[in-house]
């Protein structure tokens, strides 16, 4: 039970995650392990693969109270881990001095099922919970309840397998004797839970535990417990919970179970103290436990590397095709390095560029509303999510209505990518963060491992309008392939507008988005030692009415020749000629609806700034 609910946890923050019962050898970033002893074959075999590999060591029970004092073995296990888990803060106290500094504590939560199996009123229930083992002492409750006077009520539910067939004969035997006594055998775990949730008591009776799930799970249910008094349950009721017997102690449990049935102010003590515990097995608690740890290991947000073509190769592929051309051309990606991501930032404070100020009137106005779209927080896969600072005022809509979340950004600007994670996981402790360096094809490409449903995919900021018309109808249509019911797609797409304040945003004042379209050579000099003479070249831009685009050109404005050394490729540019570095296309409301249309699309909302600059628009499935 543990290693399904950490699996689900670690995939809902993003991670690929493979359950076996023995590592086999297969690559992977992190191991972990549950139990020191058991585990040891895999923990050795994982560390004989690659020394400096992740490695959690969870100590789930006997381990920890039993085999790490005396197994070299167990020993040896804690010696390799790079973490080790312990499932309550007493755990600790357990491990030696020199390995304490790697232990931490996550405590297993539980959920509540959504109905009881209740009790007849004429019964005063209490459940047990656990395998026939000797290790949970598992005949103590139905000998506790022999000693209970005649008038008691107690009946004692016993959910669990009998992992020896004697133990099952024993339990059926004393399930046909002992009319307050029945054994279920194993159940299916929602009939345990509802069983649980229905009874008035949980009884645990264990020699050992490393801290059990089922005291998690009464406390979700907000069910009493009454435990043997072993470390594992005082670090998670406390020292003072009122609820404690000696374990073994038969005579002292028929004592509590009596208590707790006749006297309503104990009863009403042990409720207390298990209500106020409710917090500490809350789901998002645990899941919080995991993303500090993983941060520990591997950094505050995940980064996933795309398989696509953001890397050398592809730009002197894209150089040699695209100056090569007549006409000459260059692919929008290559603006963004470094230097070209500052200053496309800059780019958006000038007062001419208007989309990203209309786009963020837009989100403050309408995030809640979207958020409200979702039964639950989605997974948000933002595609070119650059700095992400427009993307907060969603997010924040999303955690303020959902409490949490999860954030996919994708870029093909990598400082950038691992700067804004950073920047959102400390805003958001909440918010997990799974980055994908890489381009649009790769967020297709690796789309079935992003966590789960429902997903809003985000395109803002008219990043749509540098794909060409059809291109940009391509991508839709294979984008809408991947959508599940539920899921939406926001996009930010410029509107067809007046020639001057469309012109103006691309020929600003200051001359940045001037810069800007010339860091494209400069690129190209420092990564390809391309001999361009810079100053011949100036940044034009301009409203092609036809296409509805602008289109940014580098002109050369006198004749030049350029060697680019790293392709052994010599480029002859005639005085007028330029390279076509970006098309920015702008839509008619009507576009936008044709556009949805032929992705096999449903336009949901349709959303403007006061001035109607630009339009956000909401897509699903239909
Ligand atoms: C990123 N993209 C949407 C911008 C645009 O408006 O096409 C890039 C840009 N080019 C010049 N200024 C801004």
């Amino acid at each position: 039970m543990t290693a399904l609910r950490w699996a689900k946890i670690l995939r809902s923050l993003g991670h690929r995650v493979t359950l076996r019962e023995e590592y086999g050898g297969e690559t992977c970033d992190l191991l972990i392990a549950l139990h020191a002893r058991r585990s040891q074959p895999s923990i050795l075999r994982f560390r004989e693969a690659g020394p400096g590999g992740a490695l959690v060591v969870a100590l789930t029970g006997t381990d920890l109270y039993q085999d790490i004092h005396e197994s070299n073995e167990a020993r040896r296990s804690l010696a390799l881990a790079s973490r080790l888990v312990v499932l309550t803060p007493l755990g600790v106290s357990e491990l030696p001095m020199s390995e304490r500094h790697k232990v931490r504590a996550i405590v297993q939560s539980a959920g509540r099922p959504a109905r009881a199996r209740a009790a007849p009123a004429s019964a005063f229930r209490a459940c047990v919970v656990g395998h026939l083992r000797a290790v949970k002492d598992p005949f103590r409750t139905a000998k506790a309840t022999r000693l209970l006077s005649r008038t008691s009520r107690v009946v004692a539910w016993h959910f669990g397998a009998a992992l020896d067939p004697g133990m099952g004969a024993k339990a059926q035997e004393e399930s046909s004797q002992n009319p307050r006594y029945s054994w279920l055998g194993e159940r299916p775990r929602q009939e345990v839970l509802e069983s649980l949730l229905g009874s008035h008591l949980l009884v645990l009776t264990s020699f050992m535990e490393g801290g059990a799930n089922v005291v998690s799970e009464a406390l979700a249910c907000g069910v009493p417990v009454i435990s043997s008094r072993i470390p594992g349950s005082i670090g998670i009721l406390g020292e003072d919970y009122p609820g404690y017997f000696p374990a073994g102690d038969t005579e002292a449990l028929a004592e509590l179970l009596g208590r707790a049935e006749e006297q309503a102010d104990f009863y009403a003590a042990l409720a207390n103290a298990c209500n106020a515990l409710a917090p500490l097995v809350d789901p998002t608690r645990e899941r919080e436990s995991w993303r500090e740890l993983l941060e520990e290991l591997f950094g505050p947000a995940t980064l996933v590397q795309g398989r696509g073509r953001s890397d050398h190769d592809a730009l002197r592929k894209d150089v040699r095709h695209g100056l090569l051309a007549t006409p000459k051309r260059l692919p929008f990606r290559w603006f963004y390095d470094e230097e070209g991501s500052r200053l496309f930032d800059e780019i958006c404070t000038l007062p001419e560029y208007y989309l990203p100020r209309a786009e963020r009137e837009i989100l403050e106005a309408h995030a809640d509303e979207l958020a409200g779209v979702f039964p639950s927080g989605p997974t948000v896969v933002e595609l070119g999510s650059g700095t992400a600072v427009k993307t907060r005022i969603v997010l924040e809509a999303i955690l303020r209505r959902h409490g949490s979340a999860h954030y996919v950004p994708v870029d093909i600007a990598g400082s950038v990518l691992v700067e804004s994670s950073r920047s959102l996981r400390s805003a958001y402790p909440s918010l997990g963060v799974t980055a994908l360096h890489g381009d649009y094809d790769d967020a297709l490409a690796e789309w079935s491992h992003f966590p789960g449903a429902p997903r809003l995919v985000l395109w803002l900021g008219s990043n749509i309008g540098n794909f060409e018309r059809e291109e940009a109808t391509d991508f839709l249509g294979k984008l809408r392939e991947r959508l599940k019911p539920g899921d939406r797609v926001l996009v930010g797409i410029d509107l067809i507008k007046d020639r001057a304040v469309l012109e103006a945003a691309y020929n600003d004042s200051r001359g940045v988005t001037a810069r800007f379209n010339k860091n494209m050579i400069v690129r190209m000099m420092r990564e390809l030692g391309a001999e361009f003479d810079l100053s011949g070249f100036s940044h034009r831009a301009f409203f092609n009415e036809a296409t509805g685009c602008i289109e940014m050109h580098l002109l050369c404005d006198r004749p030049q020749r350029v060697d680019v050394r790293a392709l052994g490729l010599q480029v002859d540019f005639s005085a007028g000629e330029s390279i076509h570095t970006e098309s920015s296309h702008k839509y008619s409301r009507e576009e936008i609806e044709a556009l949805a249309t032929s992705a096999g699309l449903a336009v949901e909302h349709v959303w403007t700034d006061r001035e109607g600059l630009l339009a956000d628009v909401v897509m699903g499935l239909g």
